[in-house]
């Protein structure tokens, strides 16, 4: 079994899953389970300044998307930072630590977007012997109407402003936790480095309604009658993640910053690709809410076995794609595939032939005995027929060889890499008027 060991900003732990700051890191009882079960690192859930706790609804706090077999893909959810009061939460966070000193304890703090506020808990965490903090710049919901989580997340300066004192006022590492909630996720990320974050995490809940009652007319989840957005989580959210931290792992400003990746984390693969993508870790939320703690002994046994397949220790995973992500106009015009269908698994359901049909190329034909058939003079190569097709592996997509004929351009297909951005088609590309 390939060594799973995990070192993130120096912290240490046995493998690189952690719990993300939510229910399941809200209480001693929970975390020593998780550790028990495998876990190698916590972000506690997200304390708030001493005082009168937060107020959770006393209504259902989730709203839920199914797939076609009612399992969870994504979970929407109202829920504030923790409701118990800050002192039992510290107290708790320095036993877990005093008797898990292999596992990472990370601490999730969230209060107003004051110096002195900041100036005031910091040492407090730090007395606990945590071996880090994350800062919530992302809830969404609730606490952003009070100025805080993605109220501060949005607004750069206010990042590299918080950042900057926290620093200032602690000795560990700081993680910054960014929102989805943004139009561009490199922004807020650079905000983090300059005010001298040690990592970014991301992402948070995305902004959401995921169901309206047709009865009674409100949002779920409904709160006598009425419903707000929430923060949507799980599996539906991985792609908007997944994009997020390539992004940051490529941004040339922000090149070198460790990020922890969030969001969707179900199996050992999203883990991966996660990795593959630059996260240096990552956290689990929703999966560990919907399957239990024992989740991760899967996400272990699976990236081990796969890093043993590949040869590839974790280190040599970590940031192995940034490379391949580029932008659209570097993409190559000369690599031309088409769709094979193979007739033997072939069930002649026809989903490719409407698919394809409708959409616009109507490049497979049906015959009157359901044998449905590739058109290459008509293929161009959108893959929209595999994606639907039922029966994984059925129809894939070939590679034409250069020199090969492409029926659909009537032109041989060229052997060199040719891109957007010297096109004859491209008016950039042309040569300025005299
Ligand atoms: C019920 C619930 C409560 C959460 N509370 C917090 C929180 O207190 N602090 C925080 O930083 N993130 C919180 N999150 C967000 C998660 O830490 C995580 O960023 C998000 O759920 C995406 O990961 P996932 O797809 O694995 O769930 C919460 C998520 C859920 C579902
Ligand atoms: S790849 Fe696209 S164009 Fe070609 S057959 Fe499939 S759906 Fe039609
Ligand atoms: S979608 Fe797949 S199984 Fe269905 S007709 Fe097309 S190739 Fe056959």
């Amino acid at each position: 079994m390939t060594d799973l060991t995990s070192d993130f900003l120096g912290i240490k732990s046995p493998n690189p899953f952690w719990l993300a700051s939510a229910p399941p890191t809200d209480k001693e009882y929970n975390v020593r389970r998780a550790f028990e079960a495998g876990w190698g690192g916590v972000v506690w859930k997200t304390l708030g300044e001493e005082g009168p706790p937060v107020v959770n609804v006393n209504g259902p706090r989730y709203g839920v998307i199914y797939g076609a077999d009612r399992r969870v893909l994504g979970i929407n959810n109202i829920e504030l930072i923790t409701d118990r009061p800050l002192q039992t939460n510290l107290e708790e966070i320095a036993a877990v630590k005093a008797d898990y000193p292999d596992r990472a304890v990370i601490v999730s703090i969230m209060v107003p977007c004051e110096e002195a506020a900041w100036k005031a808990i910091l040492p407090r965490v730090a007395e606990t012997g945590a071996d880090g903090i994350e800062l919530n710049f992302g809830c969404p919901h609730g606490m952003s109407e009070r100025g805080m989580g993605s109220a501060v997340g949005q607004v750069p300066e206010y990042i590299e402003m918080v950042t900057r004192w926290c620093k200032e006022h602690y000795d560990k590492p700081v993680i910054v936790k960014l929102t989805p909630n943004i139009t561009d996720i490199r922004y807020p990320a650079r905000a983090a480095h300059n005010g001298g974050a040690d990592a970014v995490s991301l992402i948070n809940t995305v902004s959401s309604i995921t169901s309206v009652n047709l009865d009674n007319f409100s949002p779920e989840p409904s709160i006598d009658g009425k419903g707000s957005h929430g923060g949507y989580c799980g599996a539906a959210v991985k792609p908007i993640a997944l994009n997020m931290v390539a992004e940051i792992a490529r941004d040339p400003e922000t090149a070198g910053l460790p990020i922890s990746g969030i969001g969707g984390v179900t199996t050992w693969r999203d883990a991966a690709e996660f990795l593959a993508l630059g996260a240096g870790n990552v956290q689990v939320c929703t999966a560990a809410m919907t399957y239990g703690f024992k989740v991760v002994q899967e996400m272990i046994s699976g990236l081990s076995d796969y890093l043993d397949d590949k040869g590839m220790t974790l280190p040599e995973l970590i940031g192995r794609s940034v490379p391949n992500v580029t932008d659209w106009q570097y993409l190559n015009l000369n690599y031309v595939t088409k769709a094979r269908i193979d007739q033997e698994d072939c069930i002649k359901c026809g989903r490719c032939y409407a698919a394809c049909e409708d959409t616009s190329h109507q490049a497979i034909t049906m015959s009157a005995d359901r044998v449905f058939e590739v058109q290459d003079d008509e293929c161009v190569a959108c893959n929209l027929c595999v994606n639907v097709c039922p029966v994984e592996g059925c129809i894939t997509m070939e590679e034409l060889a250069p020199g090969a004929m492409d029926q659909r351009t009537g032109k041989p297909v060229e052997p060199d890499y040719a891109n957007w951005t010297t096109h004859p088609n491209n008016p950039a590309s042309r040569p300025a008027a005299e």
